[in-house]
């Protein structure tokens, strides 16, 4: 084991080898917080620790930062990546299913990372293959890489994740990182603000668990003065491809737009985080704040990721 992850607990990174990562609601608080910390020594470690070892990826959906970073991520650790970006360009497109085609890509590579429209698509590959199976986003249902970079710029950029006033805006119904998010912090303790048109509340069965474990949240359809005593305000784009109806997208799709007319009406600790894509949501105005941390918080993907693959694969022991 390299020197610098020789304080680490070895059993416990371990544990993380071969496993898949599917939901967070499969991790105890001890193995976030454990994953974090691997991640943080990921800041200044560069040293290739997968040499040999393939990663497929796997997006049937669009996708820039969860593809590109896991591909930076398993380049750095001196792996490769195969795969594809476009489902209309593997045999899907010819009727093949997910089951076959996880089937055959097992063959081809080490551990696979995969995006699907289709929630549950995710769990469906991990039992199809004895491959780890790293989910990168699954319909509106979770997204738990992105729930692991958030965290680890949450606590990056504030020092702490228990304590905090936590507040999401804007689709809270189909936003998979929100889910995510949302219920891996109720390990912590946190306060809630859920910021959303009627229309895109947070699904009951998140709210249920909120309840469930203590954590306090309300409610609120404007930003302000909801969102005036917050820590964080994690702000979401509306999710235009998950709507049934058009038209019920077109009546909330320019709901929100935080812009710096909002930075005297709240506290000056303020920090806004978007997982991005943005469309209007947030102003390109607010870029230089020095607490818009949504790029930051992107770039954070490549650590992250790089850490959960060194461990998944093995390549820290
Ligand atoms: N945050 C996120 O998942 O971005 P992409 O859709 O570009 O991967």
């Amino acid at each position: 084991m390299h020197e610098i992850f020789k304080d680490i607990d070895a059993d416990r990174a371990r544990s993380f080898v071969g496993r898949d990562i599917i939901s967070p609601l499969d991790f105890e608080k001890d193995e976030i917080l454990f994953l974090l910390d691997v991640a943080k020594r990921f800041e200044t470690f560069r040293e290739p620790l997968l040499p040999g070892s393939i990663l497929a990826a796997l997006f049937f959906e669009p996708s820039t930062r969860t593809r590109l970073s896991f591909e930076s991520a398993m380049n750095r650790l001196g792996g490769s990546v195969l795969g594809f970006a476009d489902k209309g360009v593997s045999s899907v497109a010819k009727g093949e299913s997910l089951n076959d085609t996880i089937r055959v890509v097992e063959a081809y590579c080490d551990a696979i990372v995969i995006r699907h429209p289709l929630e549950g698509a995710a769990r469906v590959a991990a039992e199809s293959t004895e491959r780890p199976v790293i989910n990168g986003g699954d319909g509106a249902n979770q997204h738990p890489t992105q729930t692991l970079l958030d965290l680890y710029t949450i606590r990056k950029e504030k020092d702490r994740i228990d304590g905090l006033k936590i507040g999401f805006l804007g689709d809270l119904k189909y936003g998979r990182a929100v889910h995510s998010l949302v219920e891996t912090l109720c390990h912590f303790d946190v306060q809630m603000t859920l910021i959303s048109p009627q229309s895109l509340r947070l699904p009951a069965q998140f709210r249920d668990r909120l309840t469930e474990t203590g954590i306090s949240f309300t409610e609120a359809e404007e930003i302000l003065p909801a969102a005036q005593d917050l820590d964080i305000l994690y702000t979401t784009r509306i999710q235009q491809e998950r709507f049934p109806d058009p038209l019920d997208y077109e009546r909330v799709k320019s709901v929100y737009t935080v812009d710096r007319s909002i930075l005297p009406k709240v506290t000056s600790e303020l920090t806004i985080m978007h997982p991005l894509p943005r469309v209007t949501e947030i102003s390109p105005d607010l870029d230089d704040y020095p607490r818009a941390a949504y790029f930051r918080q992107s770039a954070n993907g490549v650590t992250v990721r790089r850490a959960l693959l060194a461990l998944v694969l093995g390549g820290i022991l």
